[in-house]
């Protein structure tokens, strides 16, 4: 096919980087080559991979629905205690014999299962990594809602399918987050709070939080991250600031844990209200990327204006620095390779 000369010319101009993108995507697109590659020899086996790399995007989707519904019947639970035969395990899924089969066969060529004699399974390596942490159970059963909006993705990126069911679900995503009632907050700060179980212990292993007396942690859902704190350094004192009901479910629960006398839970929205005053340390865990930019700016501004000079924020983001999708082919380690962004010390902002 001809080129227009606007195209040939460009790829001179252009640069290294990108006539190097063309060049390698002309290679191949071609299917001459493609053929070639996997003929020879010497490439056979790179053009295996390749081509089970571009498989695996294909079947993302049906690994993700196989690792779901493995979630949704309790798969992982039923091998908790070691190896079972698929009779048993059909009973406990409340399927048949047939179709649970081929899901732990599903199962098993995700590493999820491994099948240790004909009719015999025991957990696999991803899936003995999963049954261990109640807040990788909870996200994965959370999904569901996400699977759902993105079932026309196209609709989702024109913006013609506004009512997605994850806003339903994040009801803070509101112009008035202190009308919400406790029922619209209950399961988001449930799955907060037991996906919370991987996220404390490793900000706490990254920042001395024994330098501060005390800590003020906004967002702060119902309190699990800073009870953790507690637990770690029982001299720091504790103020959690969120919505109105979540707030209240966060004192009840320092309550329930003893923490009365050291702990305060402050209802308001942060983006309109009074946040508390006193803390040497202030945190924002898994605030921030619910936000755009603006309104990060905005809340950044408002908590530096409340803080004393030599007060510290914390920020702790998991997503920073996350690629929006990761290669299917590790679609466990992606949801739990955090990397933080801690003990930021914020500028007064002009
Ligand atoms: C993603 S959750 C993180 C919760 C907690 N920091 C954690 O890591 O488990 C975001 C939290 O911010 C709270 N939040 C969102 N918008 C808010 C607002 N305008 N005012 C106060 N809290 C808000 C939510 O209620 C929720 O508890």
């Amino acid at each position: 096919m001809l080129e227009s000369p606007a195209v040939s010319e460009r790829r001179w101009t252009a640069p290294l980087a990108e006539r190097w993108c063309d060049l390698r995507n002309r290679i191949l697109t071609s299917q001459n080559f493609q053929y070639w590659a996997a003929k020879l020899p010497f490439s056979r086996s790179v053009a295996r991979y390749a081509a089970r790399d571009s498989f695996d995007l294909v079947a993302g989707f049906v690994y993700s629905q196989v690792l779901f519904a493995c979630v949704q019947l309790r798969l992982f639970e039923h091998l908790l205690g070691g190896s079972r035969r698929l009779p048993y395990l059909a009973r406990r899924m409340g399927l048949k014999l047939e179709p649970a089969e081929r899901l732990l066969r599903a199962a098993q060529s995700l590493k999820l299962v491994t099948q240790i004699s004909p009719d015999r399974y025991c957990l696999g390596p991803r899936g003995a990594a999963i049954a261990g942490n109640p807040g990788i159970l909870s996200m994965i059963a959370h999904h569901a809602l996400l699977y759902r909006d993105l079932a026309d993705p196209v609709a989702l990126l024109r913006g013609e399918e506004r009512n997605t069911e994850l806003s339903h679900y994040w009801s803070y995503c509101t112009d008035n987050p202190n009308a919400l009632t406790a029922t619209d907050v209950a399961s988001y700060t449930q799955l907060m709070s037991q996906s919370q179980t991987f996220v404390a212990a490793q900000i706490i292993d990254a920042y001395p939080f024994h330098r501060h007396r005390r800590i003020l942690d906004i967002g702060g859902g119902e309190g699990t991250f800073l009870m953790a704190v507690a637990d770690r350094v029982p001299t720091i004192d504790l103020t959690l600031f969120d919505v109105p009901p979540v707030a209240d479910r966060g004192r009840e629960n320092f309550l329930a844990r003893g923490l009365g006398g050291r702990a305060t839970a402050i209802g308001g929205d942060f983006f309109k209200d009074a946040l508390p005053r006193g803390a040497d340390l202030v945190s924002l865990v898994r605030v921030v990327h619910d936000h755009d930019d603006a309104a990060v700016m905005q809340l950044l501004r408002r908590i530096r204006a409340g803080m004393d000079d030599c007060a510290t924020l914390l920020i702790a983001e998991p997503m920073a620095g996350q690629p929006l999708v990761r290669p299917s082919g590790m679609p466990i380690s992606a949801s739990i390779c955090w990397r933080w962004a801690a003990g930021r010390r914020v500028r007064r902002a002009s």
